[in-house]
């Protein structure tokens, strides 16, 4: 059994696997450099041999537990012919949603657009690399694929005022997420990602009276689903207060936890098995301190089944050689 379905599964919390979310981006420079040539993201993320190619770039360098297949959650909303594009300096910007447009699509359609991320997958997937490790698939939760596609673009710390005003339109668009996502989950997991990662990025953004209808419940959904499949399923509701309260109603087979909560508190409270915490700006700093953090983490979840990972992805600006000494701390342990 992989290092990392041994902690998910069979809760051995005698080894710390460890892989980094982003950790195929923008802080390797062989990234860079076919990013460089290739200015459209989204075809990026549709040409099967480069999204291939640089989901296996960090495991070409580090000794990393699971390579995450290169591709983003908008494509999505992508899929389902919203506009999306990604702008230098600026993020993603969506186009005006059509609901019409939307409803249309079928599930014909919608493989059809995504079909070179399937095809990236399956020929990622029998790589000698990934021997004895997992090759990770993901979406993003129907929330925050929802905050997205009606705000059109990154909502920073906070939503729009008038962001509820259409509660029939929310709940349109969410049942639609939700068949899509199953579609999305189905298809990657049928070319061999082996876990599901669901990102809830902004789940933070919700009142906890909203968590429910928002957060919890479509994400158990698509927890049961991709569970349906035998596959394990890790969830990252990023900035929730209460992280054991979502485990209590979502049960993802693994919590993977963001660097503002106290590691201390969610080891105490939570019985499933965690993954991450350590805040991304710690690898811009030195190695004495990196040293320090990491093993701050492995001290606290020396008794429960852990992933090492971090709080959000790796920053842009982040050193290879600090990723490289992380690594061989967390292997050294
Ligand atoms: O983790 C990996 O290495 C796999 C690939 C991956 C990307 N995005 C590649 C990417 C994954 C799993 C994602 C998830 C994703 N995408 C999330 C959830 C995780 C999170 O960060 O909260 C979100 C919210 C997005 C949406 C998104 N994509 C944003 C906001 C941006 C621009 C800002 C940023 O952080 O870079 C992207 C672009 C993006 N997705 C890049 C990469 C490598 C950078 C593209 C570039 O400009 O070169």
């Amino acid at each position: 059994m992989t290092p990392i379905n041994e902690v998910i599964i069979n809760n051995n919390t005698q080894i710390n696997p460890i892989w980094i979310m982003r950790q195929a981006g923008r802080y390797l420079p062989e990234f860079r450099e076919i990013r460089s040539k290739n200015p459209d993201f989204i075809k990026l993320c549709l040409n099967e041999r480069l999204s291939s190619e640089i989901t296996l770039q960090p495991l070409k360098r580090f000794e990393l537990d699971a390579a995450i297949i290169f591709s983003d959650i908008l494509m999505v909303p992508y899929g389902l012919n919203q506009k999306v594009e990604f702008k230098k300096n600026v993020g993603p910007l969506l186009g005006e949603i059509d609901i019409k447009e939307i409803s249309k699509i079928d599930e014909i359609d919608f493989v059809e657009r995504l079909y070179p991320i399937y095809k990236a997958i399956n020929l990622t997937k029998d790589n000698h690399i990934l021997e004895n490790k997992n090759l990770i698939g993901f979406i993003g939760a129907p929330w925050t694929l929802l905050v997205y596609m009606l705000n059109m673009q990154s909502p920073k710390k906070k939503l729009k005022d008038n962001f509820f005003k259409d509660e029939f339109l929310i709940n349109r668009i969410l049942l639609i997420l939700e068949r899509f996502l199953k579609v999305h989950i189905k298809n990657q997991v049928d070319n061999g990602a082996q876990i599901i990662q669901i990102f809830d990025s902004w789940a933070g953004l919700l009142d906890e009276k909203d968590l429910p209808s928002y957060a919890y419940i479509p994400t158990l959904n698509l927890v049961n689903y991709t569970k349906s499949l035998k596959i394990p399923v890790i969830c990252f509701p990023r900035g929730i207060k209460d992280y054991k309260n979502y485990c209590d109603i979502v049960k993802p087979n693994a919590i993977c936890i963001d660097y503002d909560v106290n590691p201390i508190e969610i080891q105490k409270k939570i019985k499933i098995p965690v993954q991450g915490g350590m805040n991304p700006k710690v690898l811009l700093t030195d190695k004495v301190n990196l040293k320090k953090e990491a093993t701050k983490y492995l001290d606290i979840f020396k008794d429960h089944p852990y992933i090492f990972n971090l709080g959000h992805g790796v920053l842009p600006e982040t050193d290879p050689n600090m990723m490289d000494y992380l690594v061989k701390t967390i292997k050294d342990y």
